[in-house]
C-alpha cells in the first residue's frame, strides 16, 4: 500500500486531499498543529478506508518538529507522497506588518518544505520514485497589495518546486506545486464580506474553488501526471487570465 504525508491535513485543502487520498487507497500519515478534535474525526473517519495516522507538528519550532518528524519516519520504511499543504496568510499593508508575522509566515509556509522534504527525499530515492507536492497560491507568481509577505513566501514555494525537480527528475521523483486563487477554507476568514463580495465579483466563475477541486488536481498530478515535474499549475476560475 502506497504511503502518503500530508501536512495541513485539518484545513481545509488538506482535509479535501486526505478525503482524496484515501479513497485512492493511500496509508495516511496526517500533519496537523492545533485542531486535535478535527484530526481525531478524520483519523476515525478514514481509518474504515487506510490505516491513518496523525501527528501534532508545530511548524514555529523548527528543532523540535525535525526531530519528532525523524520519529515518525522511523516508523514507516517507505514513504511515496509528500503534501505540503500547512498554510498561512496574513494580510497587512508591507509597512505596517510586524515582524513576529513576517517570521511565523516563513516558519510555516516555507521552512517545513526544506526540513520535512530532506527526511522523506532518502526513503524515495532508496524506493526510486516519489512525488512531493506543495499548495502554493496565485500570489506566488502575481501581485497584490496586503499581500507582500504571504506572496514572498509563495514565490520561495515556487522556487523550491522547480529548482528540486531539477534535483531530482534523474531519480525518478517528481516535485509540483499547485496556485490556487480563492478556495472555501478558513484561510480566507480574514477578508471582510466586503473584500469577499469584491474578490469573488473579480473572478470570472464567480465563485470560489471548493477544497475538493484542489484535491482533485492534487490526485491527478501525483498519480497520472508521471511526465509532469517542477510545474506550478493555476487553478483559480480565470481569475489571473
Ligand atoms: N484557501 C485559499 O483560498 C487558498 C488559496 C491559495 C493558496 N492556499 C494555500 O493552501 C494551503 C492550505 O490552505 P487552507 O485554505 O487549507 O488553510 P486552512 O484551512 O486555514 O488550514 C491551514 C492548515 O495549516 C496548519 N497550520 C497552521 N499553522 C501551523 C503551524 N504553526 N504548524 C503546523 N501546521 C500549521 C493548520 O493546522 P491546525 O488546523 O491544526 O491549526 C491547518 O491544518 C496553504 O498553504 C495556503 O496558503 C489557500
Amino acid at each position: 500500500m502506497k504511503k502518503a504525508v500530508i501536512t495541513g491535513a485539518t484545513g481545509g485543502i488538506g482535509e479535501a486531499i486526505a478525503r482524496k487520498f484515501a479513497s485512492l487507497g493511500y496509508e495516511l500519515i496526517l500533519i496537523f498543529s492545533k485542531n486535535l478534535e478535527k484530526a481525531q474525526q478524520l483519523k476515525e473517519e478514514l481509518s474504515a478506508q487506510v490505516p491513518v495516522s496523525i501527528y501534532s507538528l508545530d511548524f514555529s519550532d523548527t528543532k523540535s518538529y525535525t526531530t519528532e518528524f525523524q520519529h515518525i519516519l522511523n516508523h514507516h520504511s517507505s514513504i511515496d507522497v509528500l503534501i505540503h499543504s500547512a498554510g498561512i496568510s496574513v494580510r497587512s499593508l508591507f509597512h505596517e506588518m510586524q515582524d513576529s508575522e513576517f517570521e511565523r509566515l516563513f516558519e510555516v509556509n516555507v521552512k517545513p518544505l526544506f526540513y520535512l522534504t530532506k527526511e522523506v527525499i532518502p526513503k524515495m530515492i532508496s524506493k526510486g520514485e516519489g512525488s512531493i507536492l506543495s499548495i502554493s497560491s496565485i500570489w506566488g507568481s502575481r501581485a497584490a497589495s496586503m499581500e507582500v509577505a504571504y506572496s514572498m513566501t509563495k514565490g520561495a514555494v515556487e522556487q523550491f518546486t522547480r529548482s528540486l525537480a531539477a534535483e531530482l527528475s534523474h531519480m525518478n521523483i517528481r516535485v509540483n506545486a499547485i496556485a490556487p486563487g480563492g478556495v472555501h477554507t478558513e484561510l480566507l476568514s480574514n477578508l471582510t464580506p466586503e473584500e469577499m463580495r469584491t474578490f469573488t465579483e473579480d473572478i470570472p466563475f464567480n465563485r470560489l474553488a471548493s477544497p475538493e477541486e484542489i484535491a482533485d488536481l492534487a490526485a491527478f498530478l501525483v498519480q497520472k501526471g508521471t511526465y509532469i515535474t517542477g510545474q506550478v499549475l493555476t487553478i483559480d476560475g480565470g481569475f489571473t487570465l
